[in-house]
């Protein structure tokens, strides 16, 4: 029924080139990257990496909220659904879901990593010979529609946003992934979000500035993979990678800061670097459940139910449409 092959939807690979994305945000101030631009090949292994540290808990608490969690889901989202991952990657903590929901009618992977979509889609057709898989190639941030799947249109729909992935996106672009994702789920959808919970600053600072240095090599890699794609010339030794806890904004920053006054190139165009400048890298948002009930209100969900480990440091919730309440 389906060809196997990704289905392309929107722009996904019109959409910002890494070197148009470089040279306007080291031309502007405060200079910035966009975060997405950290996961090329080394920078998507560097976070695998990151994701078994023993300071950094939050992939290691999803999964296991998830495995405890997965019978509620199961129970709240009846049977029948298709599955609708945001920014799939491998799809490991998929399979939790996939492995616990009731007669799934389809899973649709959305990547804007052809490969990733290719080897994770290959692999899950393996272990689920009677899943339809339907990757599909796009950027979750701008996507129109998703693709009718004959057979299954009528099922309803589950999306799926683990990993606090939303922190990386401001308090706008939250808003608006949230608005465009209620209205790609459609009536009766619903979406199992994972977010990191606000907590000791000390915990949140250990994170993400790990004691193997991990995090420092995953946020530099920016420099490198400038130096491999664009010809450029950073002495990654010259910069360090700064990431700390902003309580009033409810979030870590993340930053690479010059060591020393330095001219850089970049794709043939000279900059300067003081000592002390930085480009910004990430942004990761830490909620608790008002933030959560604030952010899913604004953009048509209702918080239905949420699950959390025993030390509260992550939560995993079930949003619902808001408006397909019976009665
Ligand atoms: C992918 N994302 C949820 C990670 C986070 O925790 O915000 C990215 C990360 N950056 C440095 N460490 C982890």
């Amino acid at each position: 029924m389906y060809s196997g092959l990704p289905v392309k939807i929107g722009r996904a690979a019109e959409g910002d080139t890494f070197e148009a994305a470089v040279l306007a945000g080291l031309a502007r101030r405060p200079r910035a990257v966009p975060a997405k631009f950290l996961y090329d090949a080394q920078g998507s292994a560097l976070f695998d990496a990151i994701c078994e540290l023993p300071e950094y808990y939050l992939t290691r608490t999803e999964i296991a909220i998830l495995r405890d969690c997965v019978p509620d889901i199961a129970a709240l989202a009846g049977p029948g659904r298709q599955l609708v991952e945001f920014g799939s990657g491998s799809s490991t903590k998929t399979r939790l879901l996939l492995d616990g929901l009731h007669k799934v009618a389809a899973y649709l992977p959305i990547d804007i990593s052809v490969e990733h979509l290719e080897a994770s889609s290959r692999r899950l057709r393996r272990d689920y010979p009677l899943l339809p898989v339907v990757p599909v190639y796009a950027d979750y941030m701008d996507m129109p529609v998703l693709p009718w799947l004959p057979g299954a249109a009528d099922a309803p729909r589950l999306g799926f946003f683990p990993g606090s992935t939303i922190g990386n996106l401001d308090r706008h672009e939250a808003r608006e992934f949230l608005h465009n994702a209620r209205r790609l789920l459609g009536r009766g959808g619903a979406l199992v979000l994972g977010a990191d919970l606000k907590k000791d600053p000390e915990m949140l600072h250990a994170a993400y500035n790990d004691s193997a240095g991990v995090t420092a090599a995953f946020s530099l890699n920016l420099l490198l993979r400038m130096n491999r794609e664009l010809d450029a010339n950073f002495d990654a030794r010259a910069f360090a990678h700064d990431a700390f806890y902003n309580s009033g904004e409810g979030r870590i920053e993340i930053y690479i800061r010059s060591l020393c006054p330095q001219w850089v190139r970049v794709a043939g165009r000279p900059f300067f670097f003081d000592t002390g400048e930085r480009i910004h890298t990430e942004y990761s948002y830490k909620y608790d459940l008002g933030d959560i009930d604030a952010l899913s209100a604004s953009a048509g969900f209702v918080r239905a139910r949420t699950w959390t480990d025993p030390h509260r440091l992550f939560s995993v919730h079930y949003l619902t449409a808001a408006g397909d309440e019976p009665g």
